[in-house]
C-alpha cells in the first residue's frame, strides 16, 4: 500500500457529478482534489437527468410556493430550514449555471423557458435541449473544472472506505488506482462525499449502474448517521422495452399533456388521484405497478399532446423508444416504475456536514432534509448545486485540521479491490427488487434480508459487493423499521401513516451484515 499524500491541497471530494464538480468550483481558490472512479463525465447519473432544474423563477411563482410544494411532497419529513435554504437558492443556481455557459432553453427574447412537472403547482423547470438539461450541465461543469487551477482531478481511482482515525474522524479514503492496479491510502483534512444514489442495487433501474450506493456504506461504517434509508423513489415511467438500466421517459411529457392508458387506451389516473396524471410520483408509480399486476398493462399516451414535435421537444426520449422500435408520435410508450432516486442518505445539517468530524455529504448521497418521503421532480439537482456552494463556503476558509493517522481499514484490505462479481448483484438486485422495492413487508423484507445475509458469506466477496450489501441492508433495516406508509415507502402490513412524522437514524460503526 502506498500513501499518496495531498500536499498542496487537504480537500477531498469523492465523486464528479454535479455535487463534486460544482462543490469544487465554489470552493476556489482553495485546491481541492476530486476522485472519480470512472473517467471524468461517464458512469453517473448526472448526464442522464432528464427534466432540469426546479427554480421559482417564473413571473407568477415565488420562493414560497416551491416551498410549500417541496413540504407537501415530502408528506411530513422534509425539514422546514432546509428546504427554504433550497428553494431560495433557486435563482442564484440558474444564474451561476448561465453564467457558466449552460444554455438553457429559452424564447426568441432570451427568457428561460419554464416546464411543468408532478406536484409543482406552477411552471418552475429550467430545461435544456428538451430533455438534456443533465448532459448540459455537465458539460459545462467539467470544462470549467478542467479550466481550473485549483482542483486537481484523478480519474479511475476507485475509493474503497474512508480513513477513520482513533479519534473517530475521517481523514481521507482507502482507494484502489485501476490503472496503476494498486492501492493506495489519500490522506485528507476534510472528505466530501459526492458519489450519487444506489438504484443500481434494484432489477429495474433508471440509473446507470454503477450507482450502487457505495457512498452510503462508506459513511455508515465510518460511524456517520444514515438517515431515513428506506426512502427510495421509484419513478413511474420507465421505458418498460428489456433494456437494463431502464431508459427514462421525461415526468416533463405528463407535465405537457401526456397521459397513462391502459392497453386499451383508457386513461386511469383519474381512479387514483385527483391531480390525475401529475399526482405526486409515489401515488403514480404505484397505480402504474397496480395496473400492470391486474393485467391491464401501463402506456403513456404523447400522440396527441406532443405527436410530431416529440423529436425535437424530447430527442433522448425519442432516440430511446426508436432504438426500440417504437414511434411515440403515433404509438403508445410501454412503461413500468424503475428506482429512480435515494431520498435517504448521510445525515448531514444545512451546510452539509455529516455527524462524522471531518466528513461532507452533498447531492443524493446526502440526506440534507430537502426531500423527506417524496423528493419533487427536478429538486435534485438543485439541491446539488445549493449544498455543494454552501459547503465550499463552510470549506473555503476553513483551517486545515490535521488528523491523526488513521486506523488500519479493516477488513477492507482482505477484499479483492473489484467490482460486485455480476451473478451476485443480479442475485442482490432481484432480492431488493422483490421484497424492497415499492410495496413492502415485514415477510418480503425478511426474504431480502435472507439474500443479503447468504451474499455476505460469498466466497468472491469483494471491495465493491460489501459495499453494495451495506446499502442494501441499510436499506431494508430502514424499511424494518418503518412500521407506516409515508411518501415512498409503502408497507402492505403498515398501510397508514402514523399521526406524527419520524426519521429513522441508523449509527454503526460495524459491519452491519454481519449479524
Ligand atoms: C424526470 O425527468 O422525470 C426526472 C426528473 C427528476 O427525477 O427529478
Amino acid at each position: 500500500e502506498t500513501r499518496l499524500r495531498l500536499t498542496q491541497s487537504n480537500i477531498l471530494i469523492v465523486g464528479a457529478g454535479v455535487a463534486g464538480l460544482y462543490t469544487a468550483l465554489k470552493l476556489a481558490p482553495r485546491p481541492v482534489t476530486i476522485i472519480t472512479a470512472r473517467p471524468l463525465g461517464k458512469g453517473g447519473a448526472t448526464p442522464w437527468a432528464q427534466g432540469g432544474l426546479a427554480a421559482a423563477i417564473g413571473e407568477d411563482d415565488t420562493p414560497n410556493l416551491h416551498f410549500a410544494d417541496t413540504m407537501q411532497a415530502g408528506a411530513g419529513l422534509v425539514d422546514p430550514e432546509a428546504a427554504s435554504v433550497l428553494v431560495d437558492g433557486g435563482a442564484a443556481a440558474v444564474e451561476d449555471l448561465v453564467r457558466l455557459g449552460v444554455e438553457f432553453d429559452a424564447d426568441a427574447d432570451g427568457v428561460l423557458q419554464l416546464g411543468r412537472e408532478a406536484a409543482h403547482c406552477r411552471n418552475r423547470i429550467v430545461h435544456a435541449t428538451g430533455d438534456q438539461a443533465g448532459a448540459a450541465i455537465m458539460d459545462v461543469l467539467i470544462s470549467a473544472a478542467r479550466a481550473s487551477n485549483h482542483i486537481t482531478i484523478l480519474e479511475r481511482i476507485v475509493v474503497e472506505d474512508l480513513l477513520v482515525d482513533d479519534n473517530n474522524a475521517v481523514g481521507g479514503a482507502l482507494v484502489y488506482d485501476v490503472q496503476a492496479d494498486e492501492r493506495a491510502s489519500v490522506d485528507a483534512s476534510e472528505t466530501v462525499l459526492a458519489t450519487g444514489g444506489l438504484g443500481g442495487l434494484y432489477a429495474v433501474t433508471t440509473n446507470p449502474l454503477p450507482a450502487q450506493g457505495h457512498g452510503l456504506a462508506f459513511a455508515a461504517r465510518a460511524g456517520a448517521v444514515i438517515r431515513d434509508p428506506e426512502f427510495v423513489q421509484f419513478h413511474p415511467t420507465a421505458l418498460d422495452i428489456g433494456v437494463d438500466p431502464a431508459p427514462l421517459a421525461t415526468e416533463a411529457l405528463r407535465g405537457d399533456g401526456a397521459t397513462l392508458v391502459n392497453e386499451d387506451g383508457r386513461p386511469f389516473m383519474v381512479d387514483y388521484n385527483k391531480a390525475e396524471d401529475l399526482a405526486p410520483r409515489d401515488i403514480v408509480a404505484r397505480a402504474v405497478e397496480a395496473e400492470i399486476k391486474a393485467g391491464r398493462g401501463a402506456l403513456l399516451d404523447a400522440t396527441k399532446a406532443i405527436g410530431k414535435a416529440f423529436p425535437d421537444a424530447y430527442p433522448t426520449v425519442f432516440a430511446s423508444c426508436q432504438n426500440a422500435k417504437i414511434d411515440p408520435r403515433t404509438h403508445f410508450i410501454p412503461i413500468a416504475p424503475a428506482a429512480h432516486y435515494h431520498m435517504g442518505g448521510v445525515m448531514t445539517d444545512i451546510n452539509g456536514a455529516s455527524s462524522a468530524e471531518g466528513l461532507w455529504a452533498v447531492g443524493e448521497v446526502a440526506s440534507s432534509g430537502v426531500h423527506g418521503a417524496n423528493r419533487l421532480a427536478s429538486n435534485s439537482l438543485l439541491e446539488a448545486l445549493v449544498f455543494g456552494a454552501r459547503i465550499a463556503d463552510q470549506l473555503r476558509e476553513k483551517e486545515t485540521t490535521p488528523r491523526h493517522e488513521p486506523g488500519a481499514p479493516g477488513d477492507r484490505m482482505d477484499l479483492a479491490s473489484k467490482p460486485a462479481d455480476p451473478i451476485a448483484m443480479m442475485k442482490l438486485r432481484a432480492a431488493m427488487s422483490s421484497g424492497c422495492a415499492l410495496i413492502r413487508s415485514a415477510d418480503s423484507l425478511h426474504m431480502t434480508l435472507n439474500v443479503i445475509h447468504d451474499l455476505n458469506s460469498d466466497p468472491a466477496m469483494t471491495s465493491g459487493l460489501k459495499s453494495a450489501l451495506v446499502t442494501a441492508e441499510l436499506i431494508v433495516q430502514g424499511a424494518l423499521m418503518r412500521e407506516e406508509s409515508r411518501g415512498g415507502h409503502y408497507r402492505s402490513d403498515f398501510p397508514d401513516a402514523d399521526e406524527e412524522a419520524f426519521h429513522t437514524e441508523i449509527c454503526t460503526t460495524g459491519d452491519i451484515t454481519s449479524q
